[in-house]
């Protein structure tokens, strides 16, 4: 918010990717305060490649001369180009705020382009990759430094939770480490396995694969919405969430996709093999996907590997 209130005038222009291509909902959603205050146009994945059309982008950026550009995701298993976006800010006098919420950890640890120098802003939350406590950060240019103090105290903050201020720093001590690298770097092999396994089992992936931690399975090829997957694996043992695809034509409550990301199972200590495992364990459940007694067992299975991969194993007497 207070990096909004620091860039832009209520009835200013500014972009975000479209919520049902992977952006958030905090990117300019008619039903966020963002697509309340300001006038948006939402940019989008090309049809084809389903990754960002930078050219769809630049486009509308010379159309519609925004004063910001929002670059981030939830649902976009791809790298983000953020020297692109710098090119097309550039040609239209844009400042650009890199919302790095889901690929932090990886962002911090070179497993992801960074947008450090290329964004004016760069916010994250802490709690996703970044494996740290529920929370955020902003992070921006000296030379906006002050008017986003001020925009975030008194403007809208009131006072600090220095718990979560530890746990932050906490988070960030551990991101420094090579132990972090290694666990970041397996998030990313890890989402690679699975979405591999998937593609044998027959499944289809938005832009056909992953660079980061997460997937996104497109059911519209199958008689099952993202919605009726995302309770079956729940009876399964298995949680992901229902996500629109690009281009859906199911709405946000029923959806025709399921996102999936490795990090949770990559910090018990599972490796490739699992992620084999897992990915059947979905893919068996969606080919059963009325079959009660079916989920039941796979709940069970799902148990036992859990136990193999205790939390804080390191704790345990
Ligand atoms: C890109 C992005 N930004 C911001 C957020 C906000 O995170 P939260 O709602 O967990 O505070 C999310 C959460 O999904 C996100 O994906």
């Amino acid at each position: 918010m207070a990096v909004y209130f620091s860039v832009l005038k209520p009835g200013d222009t500014m972009m975000g990717m479209n919520l049902s291509h992977g952006g958030h909902l905090s990117h300019g959603h008619p039903i966020n305060f963002t697509g309340q205050m300001y006038k948006v146009v939402p940019y989008g994945v090309h049809k084809e490649t389903e990754t960002i059309d930078y050219d769809e982008v630049l486009k509308l950026a010379k159309e519609h001369r925004p004063k910001l550009i929002v670059v981030g995701a939830s649902a976009y298993p791809r790298f983000i180009d953020f020297k692109r976006f710098r090119e097309i800010a550039d040609e239209v006098g844009a400042v650009i705020m890199a919302d790095i919420a889901h690929p932090a950890g990886l962002v911090a640890t070179g497993l992801h382009p960074t947008p450090i120098p290329y964004a004016e802003f760069v916010t994250t939350t802490t709690h996703k990759t970044l494996r740290g406590p529920r929370g955020g950060m902003v992070m921006c240019q000296e030379k906006y430094a002050k008017l986003l103090d001020k925009n975030l105290f008194p403007g809208i903050q009131g006072g600090p939770l220095m718990h979560v201020i530890a746990a932050k720093a906490v988070a960030l001590k551990e991101a420094l480490t090579p132990e972090f690298k290694e666990y970041q770097s397996q998030i990313q092999k890890n989402a690679k396995a699975m979405a591999n396994r998937l593609k044998e089992r027959g499944f289809r992936l938005i832009s056909g694969g992953t660079d980061n931690h997460l997937m996104l399975v497109d059911l519209r090829n199958t008689a099952i919405t993202g919605k009726d997957a995302e309770e079956a694996l729940d009876k399964a043992g298995i949680t992901v969430n229902k996500n629109t695809v690009p281009f859906d034509p199911r709405s946000p409550f029923i959806t025709s996709g399921i996102r999936i990301g490795t990090p949770a199972v990559t910090t018990r200590g599972m490796k490739e093999k699992e992620m084999v495992k897992i990915a059947d364990f979905i893919a068996d459940t969606l080919q059963n996907i009325n079959d009660e007694k079916h989920h039941e067992n796979t709940r069970k299975a799902v148990r036992e590997l859990c136990e193999q991969f205790p939390l804080y194993k390191e704790r345990l007497v």
